[in-house]
């Protein structure tokens, strides 16, 4: 038995040494170790022997089977090895390579924008409302003070849906009756609605069918005057365009405000000196607002000895425009990826 083993033994060692791939190895093991192997072979003749060589025999056959496996599992051990090492080095990674960009998405600057208007309300109090975009003659213009018939209304010309009585909103204030009417004449309110609007313009480098205002309406019981609305706005333009940032209110007209107001803030590309941006005037004109008309509390259900308020608003791609340094107001409409890469950048 003893030169049984180490016949075989060697005769493995020999035939191994010449294989270089993992499943010739394996065809090996099971060829001396399988079932049908000289190892097996051996194992069943034990149960004949005489029972004194039955113990030198099962001790030799198991060195065999220990000797045999040790010398597979290193044949296994080192080609298991040599491939790992051939897969690495074959996959190396050349780090001084340029990598391969990844385009990502940057904020639309608009809503960079009626984001940070609506922060700055939320701070102070005010809800934001939603109000719908396909509106009613009544709240667009009626309860504004806007009568059929008023002048007024060509400057808001519209699209109709329906009738003369539905159409596309051309100004968020239409929002500020609904809200009124929804506290029916009961609570204050605070509150501000940004959203898309519609005129029937054509479209140019200022203006747009289709734009996005941003209105404010506060009501209270106790005396809210002018010098109300002028810190709200002073304190927002701070916000929007910088702390050195001056405020000025001219005279206006509005329908739906008694007095009226326009309000500008000092141009920050001259500090007011007069450039190209201003027209050369040093200010450069936001938004319309003033104190909401005795006629609209009353219509809205607020009685005017009772309650008084402030209402604004302000076209949302002008502010991004004059923040942003961006000349065309289509920018925002034609969906060229580009224009909006160019101000993904941080700011903070
Ligand atoms: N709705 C006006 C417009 O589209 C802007 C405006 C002016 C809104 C005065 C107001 C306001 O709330 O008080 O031209």
């Amino acid at each position: 038995m003893i030169e049984e083993k180490d016949r075989m033994i060697s005769e493995v060692k020999e035939k191994i040494e010449s294989l270089d791939n993992l499943r010739e190895v394996n065809d090996l093991k099971v060829l001396y170790l399988g079932k049908k192997g000289p190892v097996n072979d051996l194992t069943s003749k034990l149960k004949d022997l005489p029972v004194e060589e039955k113990k030198s025999f099962g001790m030799m056959l198991n060195e065999l089977k220990t000797e045999l496996n040790n010398i597979f599992d290193i044949k296994i051990n080192e080609l298991e090895t040599k491939e790992l090492n051939k897969k690495l080095e074959s996959e190396q990674i050349d780090i001084t390579l340029p990598g391969t960009s990844i385009p990502s998405g940057a904020p639309n600057i608009l809503e960079k924008v009626i984001e940070e208007v609506e922060e700055f309300f939320m701070s102070m109090g005010y809800d934001v409302y939603d109000g719908p975009e396909i509106e009613e003659d009544k709240y667009n213009f009626e309860l504004l003070n806007i009568p059929k018939g008023h002048p007024a209304r060509d400057a808001q010309d519209t699209f109709y849906i329906e009738g003369n009585e539905i159409l596309l909103r051309s100004q968020t204030s239409a929002v500020q009756a609904r809200v009124m009417l929804e506290h029916e004449g009961k609570e204050p309110i605070r509150m501000i609605c940004p959203g898309r609007t519609y005129r029937r313009d054509e479209d140019d480098a200022t203006h747009s069918h289709n734009f996005t205002q941003i209105e404010g309406l506060l009501v209270e019981k106790k005396d809210i005057s002018l010098s109300d609305l002028k810190g709200t706005f002073d304190a927002l333009a701070k916000k929007l365009f910088g702390e050195d940032c001056v405020t000025r209110f001219r005279p206006s007209y509005y329908q739906f405000t008694e007095p009226s107001v326009e309000t500008d803030i000092s141009c920050f590309a001259c500090k007011g000196k007069g450039c190209s941006l201003c027209k050369n005037t040093g200010w450069l004109t936001i938004s319309g607002a003033g104190m909401v008309h005795p006629n609209v509390l009353r219509m809205c259900g607020y009685d005017p000895n009772i309650w008084k308020g402030f209402a604004f608003g302000f076209g949302a791609e002008r502010c991004a425009m004059l923040k942003y340094g961006i000349s065309d107001i289509r920018t925002f409409y034609n969906a060229d990826l580009r224009e909006i890469a160019n101000f993904d950048r941080k700011e903070d």
